[in-house]
């Protein structure tokens, strides 16, 4: 069977001042089309580094990735990837445009009149239609996200990559988008990928959770999701699986439930020099 997503033996190395440190080591993981997969663990841990070897931004050191079974070998518009950071817009387009734009230079829509119909389609679906001429200095931050999100999907990838996406916005807006994206992922059945560092948002949103350690990045475990949608954080399962992503991931539990970031330890270098570093010496 072929999978939206397969990654396999996946090690990711980076030379940093003449070292080898290890982001991720031996990643193995298989995703069915249409399933909401959540990252979760603790800063340093490779989540971020994953995505971006999905997306294609880099290329594993060992292993592969394949999407339908096509080895990922660059970035493509099969997958998009949407972040943290409030500043994803261009700011000299509106909502509409942004998402028009991306529409025009992947080919996906041609011509002024075809895509800012289509982007009006898919700011209706984030529901923002009464801002799609807001500029982003003109827009909340939840609103920006909308938008990365509508632009994103617009293109209508395979897989969604979303890193820590709500990560910047204060706890209601969080919740709101939280429901949004469900929602939309509901509409879409489109496969996301979504880091995050909040124990509850991994378990309302995941299908499965992916729990990883730091130093290497390894899958620590993955655990699946049984409560149906929308997840009830009342529920006997929804305690169990925090507190199982608790005892996995070794942190005490606080009132906002996010994992605390761990102090500033070295990273994680191999042992060995690089044999070019060597016959450089
Ligand atoms: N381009 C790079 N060059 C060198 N090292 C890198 C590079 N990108 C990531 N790293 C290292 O890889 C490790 C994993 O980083 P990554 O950003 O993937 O972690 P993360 O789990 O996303 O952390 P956070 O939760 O803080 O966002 C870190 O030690 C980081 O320093
Ligand atoms: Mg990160």
């Amino acid at each position: 069977m072929k999978h939206a997503l397969s990654i396999s033996r996946l090690t990711k190395r980076f030379l940093v001042q003449g070292r080898n440190l290890i982001a991720l080591q031996d990643i193995n993981l298989s995703v069915a089309q249409g399933e909401f997969i959540t990252i979760i663990g603790p800063s340093g841990c490779g989540k971020s580094t994953l995505l971006r070897c999905v997306a294609g931004f880099e290329s594993p050191t060992q292993g592969a990735i394949q999407v339908e079974g096509q080895k990922v070998s660059r970035p493509g518009i099969d997958r998009m990837m949407v972040f943290q950071g409030l500043d994803q817009l261009f700011p000299w387009l509106t909502a509409l445009d942004n998402v028009a734009f991306a529409l025009r230079v992947t080919k996906t829509a041609h011509g002024m009149a075809k895509s800012r119909a289509l982007a009006r389609e898919y700011i209706g679906l984030v529901g923002l239609t009464r801002y799609e001429d807001f500029y982003s200095h003109q827009l909340s931050g939840g609103m920006k996200q909308r938008v990365a999100i509508a632009r994103a999907l617009s293109v209508q990838p395979k897989i969604l990559l979303m890193d820590e996406p709500f990560g910047s916005l204060d706890a209601f807006t969080r919740k709101a988008l939280q429901e949004e994206l469900a929602s939309i992922w509901h509409k879409t059945r489109v496969t996301v990928l979504f880091v995050t560092h909040n124990i509850e948002e991994a378990i309302i949103q995941g299908d499965r959770i992916i729990a990883m350690s730091s130093q290497p990045g390894r899958i620590l475990s993955v655990i699946d999701n049984p409560i149906s949608r929308p997840r009830s954080q009342e529920s006997h399962e929804f305690i169990e699986i925090q507190e199982t992503l608790h005892r996995l991931l070794g942190i005490q539990k606080s009132p906002s439930q996010e994992l605390l970031r761990p102090p500033q330890r070295p990273v994680p270098f191999e042992e060995v020099e690089t044999p070019h570093l060597v016959a450089t010496l």
